[in-house]
């Protein structure tokens, strides 16, 4: 990674996936981090490689979670965070009205109310350094309806448009907000989702890794992007989905997504 513009980030989702791959980025710059997800063992495993690397164990599915992250980010005692990677998320597979309408929820909660909430407590602490950066991942199951995975893709598209609504409401305050919208990426989402059968159904070359995605996506922080989709596929899809009629593209988002 190039010199990064930023000193202290915070990251959501550390204990696996893309967001281990950002923190072992970031902490092999020298970037001081706060790492968030509800595994401690596996954030201290992470945080024990790297200098000035805090743990905060919390569950962003609830209220006294959310809250932990809100004060660290207020906290005027410790180190400003100037970067923060709102990454913590997860789906659910199948059709709508066969799932757990509590797991719905804290799906919801996760990927929107905890993110939004995250995002919003960032800002405002941005604001009066006049200066920072925030990253959101996304989906490419942003850009389309998902049959499938329905609530999961609805969720994205939140992400993605509050991001971009973002990026103009603070142009020109100094503060940089990006989405990043991965396509397939080996993490444990497939087994947490229940979408492991996406594993066969795509071949290997429309797969990344956790660590290129997170290359791509901190690269367009650094160049202050407003979208990130890495990966040539995940880019031609996401023109698929941009220029194809609506219909279109909702009918071959249903062949990608559903797996029964
Ligand atoms: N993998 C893909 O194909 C793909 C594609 C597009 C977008 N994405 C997005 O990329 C992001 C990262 O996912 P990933 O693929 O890296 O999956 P992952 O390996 O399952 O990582 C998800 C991370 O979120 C954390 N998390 C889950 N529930 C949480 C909760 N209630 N409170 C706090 N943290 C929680 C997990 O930690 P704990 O379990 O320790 O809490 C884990 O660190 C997600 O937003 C996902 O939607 C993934």
């Amino acid at each position: 990674m190039t010199k990064a513009p930023f000193t202290h980030a915070l990251i959501t989702g550390a204990s696996s996936g893309i967001g281990e791959a950002l923190a072992h980025k970031l902490g092999k710059a020298g970037v001081g981090m706060v790492l968030v997800a509800r595994r401690k063992e596996r954030l201290d495993a992470i945080a024990a490689q790297y200098a000035n690397c805090e743990v905060l164990a919390a569950d962003l599915t609830t209220d006294a979670g959310v809250s932990a992250v809100l004060t660290r980010l207020r906290d005027s005692t410790r180190t400003p965070i100037d970067l923060v990677v709102n990454n913590a998320g997860f789906g659910t597979s199948g059709n709508f009205a066969d799932a757990d309408p509590e797991r719905l929820s804290n799906e919801v909660s996760l990927n929107i109310n905890a993110l939004m909430r995250i995002a919003h407590e960032a800002i405002r602490q941005m604001q009066p350094r006049g200066r920072g950066y925030l990253l959101n991942v996304s989906s490419i199951a942003s850009f389309q309806a998902g049959p499938g995975l329905a609530v999961y893709s609805a969720t994205k598209a939140f992400v993605t448009s509050l991001t971009e609504a973002l990026y103009e409401e603070l142009r020109g305050s100094g503060i940089r907000v990006t989405a990043l919208c991965p396509g397939l990426t080996h993490t444990e989402f497939q087994s947490i989702s229940n979408t492991s059968g996406l594993e066969s159904k795509f071949p290997e070359f429309a797969w990344m890794s956790a660590d290129d995605v997170a290359r791509d996506g901190l690269r367009a922080v650094m160049e202050g992007k407003a979208l990130c989709v890495p990966g040539l596929v995940n880019k031609s899809l996401t023109a698929v989905s941009t220029f194809a009629p609506r219909g279109l593209a909702r009918r071959i988002a249903g062949f990608a997504t559903r797996l029964r």
